[in-house]
């Protein structure tokens, strides 16, 4: 790996314990104003100093974050389908290189759908990809997407996919944890793997549970997103993540984190959430 890589890499995921804690945002570029995150700069900017990297967009970033903001930006760089359309596996790339030379990230993520119609293009297209990222020492994150079909999301699946993303030269794998055989997973891929947290659990306690076990199991962080912010207290919730990430904390010492951490910030409210109604003068 050249310097520049290993250096972006670095900004990401930190040398000092080799893990990350990556928030995710992009999911507006398939699903639109999603719950919690209508309006991306109100959830993204209490959360910032508790990321090691934000996962986004580049229209997301370009008009819902400050320029001055001291944070590494893992750019999600394909797209092209809605969760409205026929085929939510029909993506392409939808940015350059140069446009993410341009806004300086530290890493660019796209992608790929293992088992659907469009497996193909998504493979080819990580493959080229990681060449450019090799040129202009930029990291590439490979997703191993599932679309509407979470039932995909067993071992066998994922360690096939993740495995795919590592031999295209994908720098690191963000994919699912599965409760079982996730240790298949890790020890079938050579490249570092992150989590991502899925849709909303009904308790924060579970998606600390779920980021608690795939790191004792060898993933390197989460990159999680809906858990984090639809949680009742998403910096609360990602001051607990960070815990576990990065200071081997029990879901238990997490949750106490958690419990110090609501009571100097916050609840999250949304723009769908009922207004506090103005009290009469
Ligand atoms: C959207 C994504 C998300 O970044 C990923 O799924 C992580 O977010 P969450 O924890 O909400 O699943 O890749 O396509």
């Amino acid at each position: 790996m050249d310097w520049g890589l290993k250096n972006r890499l670095s900004r990401m995921i930190k040398p000092t314990t080799g893990k990350s804690v990556m928030l995710a945002v992009d999911h507006g570029y398939f699903m639109g104003p999603t719950h919690g995150l209508e309006v991306p700069r109100t959830t993204i900017a209490p959360l910032l100093p508790y990321c090691d990297a934000l996962a986004l967009t580049r229209g997301v970033l370009r008009n819902c974050v400050d320029p001055g903001a001291d944070v590494p930006i893992l750019l999600r760089v394909s797209g092209g389908a809605s969760v409205v359309g026929e085929d939510l596996s029909h993506e392409d790339i939808t940015t350059s290189m140069e446009e993410a030379i341009r806004l300086n990230v530290a890493g660019v993520a796209m992608s790929v759908f293992i088992g659907s119609a469009h497996e193909h293009p998504t493979l080819v297209n990580l493959g080229k990809l990681v060449d450019e990222g090799e040129r202009f020492g930029i990291p590439v994150v490979g997703i191993t997407a599932v679309g509407k079909e979470l039932q995909k999301r067993d071992s066998r699946y994922l360690s096939l996919a993740s495995r795919l993303c590592a031999e295209m030269g994908a720098h690191v794998i963000k994919t699912y944890y599965c409760e079982e055989g996730f240790d298949k997973v890790v020890e079938g891929c050579p490249a570092p793997i992150v989590v991502a947290g899925g849709p909303k659990f009904k308790s924060d306690k579970e998606a600390l549970e779920l980021a608690h076990h795939a790191i004792e199991i060898g993933a390197v962080g989460v990159d999680m997103g809906r858990n984090i912010w639809q949680s009742e207290h998403p910096v609360a919730m990602i001051r607990g993540i960070r815990a576990i990430v990065h200071d081997k904390a029990t879901v238990k010492e997490a949750l106490d984190v958690m419990a110090e951490a609501r009571q100097s910030a916050p609840r999250a409210l949304s723009p769908t959430s009922p207004r506090p109604r103005a009290s009469r003068g």
